[in-house]
């Protein structure tokens, strides 16, 4: 179904017409810099790409025409993902007219009234300013984060998961904000002392003196991922483990547990699941994994 707004036309892609005139998008290596690949050699391997993507079950792929009917780019949902993701680039002439942010908007409502999905979602590498712009214009919000490591890069990086929800089908219930783990030791301020520079932790509150609880975060802002620590007492229960999902800062962090004058480390093993993982334990016995793509 072709959609229209008020300077553009989307049209159903059409991998085999289209893959010339997209091939000015995927074959540059600047409007590439993001993507999950690196950029298209020759139309024929654009097109190939568009015909894969455009397979993908649930995709819905529109070219964006300007003025003359002329192709600037692609927009649409990506297909073969749980939940509905969006997807858009344009061909680096086309940028700084607003062209993506009018597409997008256009597909959104689609996807709402039409298609009647409860939410979509984008991607976005930390680093992209302009999409987060895009997604900032169409009041999508921040979710989340995550790490990702693309095939063709030697290191992960930081994505920005943003979402918006379908307001006209029904309010988002109020979803669990935070998940805190607490960790019970023998000696709080010990432990503090041991994990603060590994973690490049802030410590958002201590209680008792000497301290007998306190609560990390893992990260330099006010809210983030975070531990409590507590003293142990006879009734708690025995060792726990702990998965720390740390992306770009696996390396890093494993210098500095090492380096750390207790505690043990288990080096970094390859798991069959895609991540790459080390265990830190400490002197209470309570395990630290670790994690990062591979
Ligand atoms: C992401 C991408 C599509 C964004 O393109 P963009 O041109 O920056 O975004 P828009 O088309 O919405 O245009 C917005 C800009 O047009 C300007 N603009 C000019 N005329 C406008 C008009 N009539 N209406 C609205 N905006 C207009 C806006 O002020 C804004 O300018 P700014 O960048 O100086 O703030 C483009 O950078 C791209 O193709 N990147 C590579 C592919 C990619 O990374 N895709 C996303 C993967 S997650």
């Amino acid at each position: 179904m072709k959609l229209a707004t008020a300077r553009l036309s989307l049209v159903p892609l059409d991998p085999d017409a289209d893959a010339e005139a997209l091939h000015t998008a995927y074959g540059d290596p600047e409007v590439m810099a993001w993507w999950t690949r690196p950029e298209t050699a020759s139309a024929a391997e654009t097109r190939l790409l568009l015909a894969e993507d455009n397979a993908q079950s649930g995709a819905m792929l529109w070219t964006i025409r300007a003025e003359n009917d002329t192709v600037v780019g692609l927009v649409g949902l990506l297909g073969a993902v749980e939940i509905p993701g969006l997807t858009w680039i344009l061909a680096k002439r086309a940028w700084g007219r607003g062209y993506a942010t009018e597409a997008a908007a256009a597909v959104i409502e689609h996807a709402f009234v039409h298609v009647g999905l409860d939410r979509v979602e984008a991607w976005v590498q930390a680093s992209n300013t302009r999409s987060l712009a895009v997604c900032r214009r169409l009041d999508m919000t921040c979710r989340g984060m995550l790490a990702q490591r693309y095939t063709h890069q030697a290191h992960p990086h930081e994505v920005v998961v943003l979402g918006r929800t379908n307001t006209r089908k029904r309010q988002e219930p109020s979803p669990v904000l935070h998940v805190e783990p607490v960790l019970p030791v023998a000696d709080v301020p010990a432990t503090l002392e041991l994990l603060q520079p590994i973690l490049s932790a802030r410590v958002g509150f201590a209680v008792g003196e000497p301290i007998e609880v306190a609560g990390l975060v893992l990260g330099p802002w006010s809210v983030g991922p975070s531990l409590r620590l507590v003293t142990a007492s006879q009734s708690q229960s025995g060792p726990v483990t702990l998965a720390l999902d740390v992306g770009t800062e696996f390396d890093s962090l494993y210098q500095r547990a090492i380096e750390a004058e207790s505690g043990q480390v288990e080096p970094p093993v390859e798991q069959p699941w895609g991540v790459r993982e080390f265990v830190f334990q400490l002197p209470d016995g309570h395990r630290l994994e670790f994690s990062a793509p591979a």
